[in-house]
């Protein structure tokens, strides 16, 4: 297996406080990979110091080429994409403008508008609708597919089915399965154990900005001494 992403040893700070006390998570090509854990635990922060927006310090490899150091658009640039928990479209512009922003100039992307309407037919209908006028699934969809248009090997995607109907929350969940089969790895961030134990191959537990937990699936499952201790309210 080749990895895609590996976090080594991630130490993370907002000013003096200490977030990240040496995190470690490997995502490999092609899997979809789950981070859980209660409100407040580092999720984000794990996240977004991979992308470069919060001071770290240890090792972030993408693509065996580390990122520490670089600016969040150089990350973004070599592949890296993030969609961030809070849906992060522009209200004014249309559903098609907010893709066109999405596209990254001297790359050549794997996915066209067509790709992305074809995949959610309600970006198609509309298309020419301010984004801001659309529901949360719908701009949900709409911020992963304006990731999606910056052509990501990887996508790091922030609690996608937080504030969403069960219905919409399925529908997320199939179309993260859809992009895995379609060659992009998947770093998923969830607080949903329903959806990360369905769709991941591997699943991570954080507690107090580490990581206390690393398994399959399955292994979650039957852990009840990790589930009660870390994930349950
Ligand atoms: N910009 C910030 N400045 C200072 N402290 C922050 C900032 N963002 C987050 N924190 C703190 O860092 C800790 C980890 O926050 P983080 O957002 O990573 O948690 P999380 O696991 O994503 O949980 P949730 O999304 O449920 O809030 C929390 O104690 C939070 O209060
Ligand atoms: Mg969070």
């Amino acid at each position: 297996m080749t990895a895609m992403l590996e976090l080594k040893n991630l130490h993370a700070y907002y000013g003096k406080s200490h977030v990240l006390h040496g995190v470690d998570l490997v995502v490999n090509e092609g899997e979809i990979v789950s981070l859980l854990g209660r409100n407040g635990v580092g999720r984000s922060t794990t996240v977004k110091a991979a992308m470069g927006q919060v001071d770290a310090t240890g090792s972030i490899l993408f693509k065996g080429e580390e990122m520490i150091g670089l600016k969040a658009f150089q990350i973004a640039h070599k592949g890296l994409g993030y969609v961030p928990e809070n849906r992060d479209i522009f209200p004014t512009l249309t559903v098609e403008q907010n893709l066109i922003l999405g596209e990254k100039k001297g790359r050549k992307s794997r996915w066209t508008l067509n790709d992305m309407y074809q995949m959610f037919p309600r970006l198609r209908e509309r298309q020419h609708t301010p984004a801001g006028v659309m529901s949360g699934g719908e701009q949900q969809m709409l911020t992963l597919c304006r990731t999606l248009m910056g052509d990501p090997d990887l996508i790091m995607i922030d609690e996608p089915t937080e504030g969403l109907a069960p219905k919409i929350v399925d529908l997320v969940a199939e179309y993260l399965s859809a992009l895995k089969n379609r060659g992009i790895s998947i770093l998923l961030v969830e607080q949903k154990l329903a959806i990360a134990l369905e769709i991941s191959q591997r699943v991570y537990v954080m507690g107090h900005g580490s990581i206390v937990f690393e398994g399959t699936p399955a292994q979650l499952r039957e852990n009840d001494a990790v589930r009660k201790e870390w994930l349950e309210v």
